[in-house]
């Protein structure tokens, strides 16, 4: 843990989210991936937090940050995107922090198709935000304001 009273909040993006903007804009909305970051990184700078952005197609690659956080962040925002339904390495590479996790989907995956509505990590993570689009993610940055953990 961060023993500073600045917190450090990783945010994770998986698999095609770096596409966002051009994938299926009418499903994910039109911001791309740099608009959220950018959008994250000031309101971090807004409620005196700093963000540490990832993202990665590769399962393994997702894994090995999980694992590099673990006691130098102070929470973890991530949408594994479709490893969400599929990634036991994942959940299980988040069950090593002992930091609130926050899930995060654009969509309401829960309107979509049977395959999206189970997810592997949301009975191990501390809440989840879905079908908010690109607000989810600030919905959950806010989290960690209140937060002493
Ligand atoms: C998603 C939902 C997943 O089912 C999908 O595979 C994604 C994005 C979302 O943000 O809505 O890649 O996680």
């Amino acid at each position: 843990m961060n023993q500073a009273a600045q917190k450090t909040i990783l945010v994770i993006h998986g698999p095609n989210l770096n596409m966002l903007g051009r994938r299926e804009p009418s499903v994910y909305g039109k911001a791309t991936l740099a608009d959220i970051d950018a959008e994250l990184t000031a309101d971090a700078l807004a409620m005196d937090m700093t963000v540490e952005l990832f993202q990665s197609n590769h399962e393994g690659a997702i894994v090995d940050r999980i694992q590099s956080a673990a006691n130098t962040v102070d929470g973890v925002i991530i949408n594994p995107g479709a490893y969400t339904h599929t990634s036991v390495a994942i959940r299980d590479a988040l069950l090593l922090l002992d930091v609130p996790i926050i899930e995060v989907h654009l969509s309401n995956v829960y309107k979509r198709e049977a395959f999206r509505h189970q997810s592997l990590i949301s009975d191990v993570v501390t809440g989840k935000i879905v079908g908010c689009g690109a607000a989810g993610y600030r919905m959950a940055l806010s989290y960690f304001v209140q937060t002493s953990a």
